[in-house]
């Protein structure tokens, strides 16, 4: 794989002019976009059709949960938006409901094992009697078994997912910055270099690149960084 087809630049902005920009001022630097809860409730939706006409994959990370038929019919629609990746909770009717209904398409399903901003104790809070380290394990194998083509996972973790999961499928890696960027909110954080050697597809990057004074040089100094790995 190309290493910039490894980028995915989330696109974390408040609406649609403003992801134009983006995507205009990073021009051919990136070649693959994530639209999240933000920008997806703010006509975001729409603006995918856009990306891939001018030649962008395309990431809905939607993370979708519900009753087996609302799954499978809400992925229907998303097979025809043409998108790449869409995300579903990694719970075993939804990642069933979610493959049935991408079926015949070209469009991939990620898994989100557990929500990182989840430790143990929220977990026993919400009425979960597994830990975070063994639901994760456990969802990943199930996600194996039901033919979901990747996982949403930290850098971390990709080491010991890539064990259970073997190679078929997609490890989606989070909360990367290079040596030396702002940490902002995230907790556990890997260099691009180090997550893709780490056993990681595909880096999710965000404000390292939007924030950036210029957006294209720190998403060309990624893929540099990305070049650099073994893999
Ligand atoms: O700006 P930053 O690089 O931290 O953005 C990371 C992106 O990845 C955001 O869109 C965030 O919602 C998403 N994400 C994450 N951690 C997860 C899952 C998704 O940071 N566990």
């Amino acid at each position: 794989m190309d290493a910039r087809d490894r980028l995915i630049v989330a696109l974390d902005l408040p609406g649609v002019k403003e992801a134009e920009a983006m995507v205009s001022r990073l021009g051919d630097a990136v070649t693959f976009y994530k639209i999240g809860y933000q920008l997806a409730y703010a006509g975001g939706l729409s603006f995918t059709d856009a990306l891939i006409k001018s030649g962008k994959q395309v990431f809905l990370d939607l993370k979708l949960h519900d009753i087996g038929n609302t799954v499978s019919k809400g992925v229907e629609s998303v097979a025809q938006t043409g998108a790449t990746f869409l995300t579903v909770h990694a719970y075993p009717q939804t990642m069933k409901a979610a493959v049935e209904g991408k079926r015949g398409s070209k469009l991939k399903i990620l898994a989100v094992t557990v929500l990182t901003s989840y430790d143990d104790n929220d977990l026993t809070e919400a009425g979960y009697k597994l830990g975070v380290g063994a639901l994760v394990g456990q969802r990943a194998g199930q996600a194996r078994d039901l033919n979901v083509d990747g996982l949403v996972c930290s850098a971390e973790e990709a080491a010991n997912l890539r064990k259970i999961v073997g190679p078929g499928l997609s490890l989606v890696t989070p909360g990367i910055r290079p040596a030396g960027a702002a940490k902002d909110d995230q907790k556990r954080i890997m260099t691009p270099e180090k997550a893709i050697s780490a056993g990681a597809d595909y880096l999710v990057v965000g404000r390292p690149i939007t924030e950036a004074a210029d957006p294209k040089a720190a998403a060309e100094a990624i893929v540099a960084e990305i070049k650099q790995a073994k893999v």
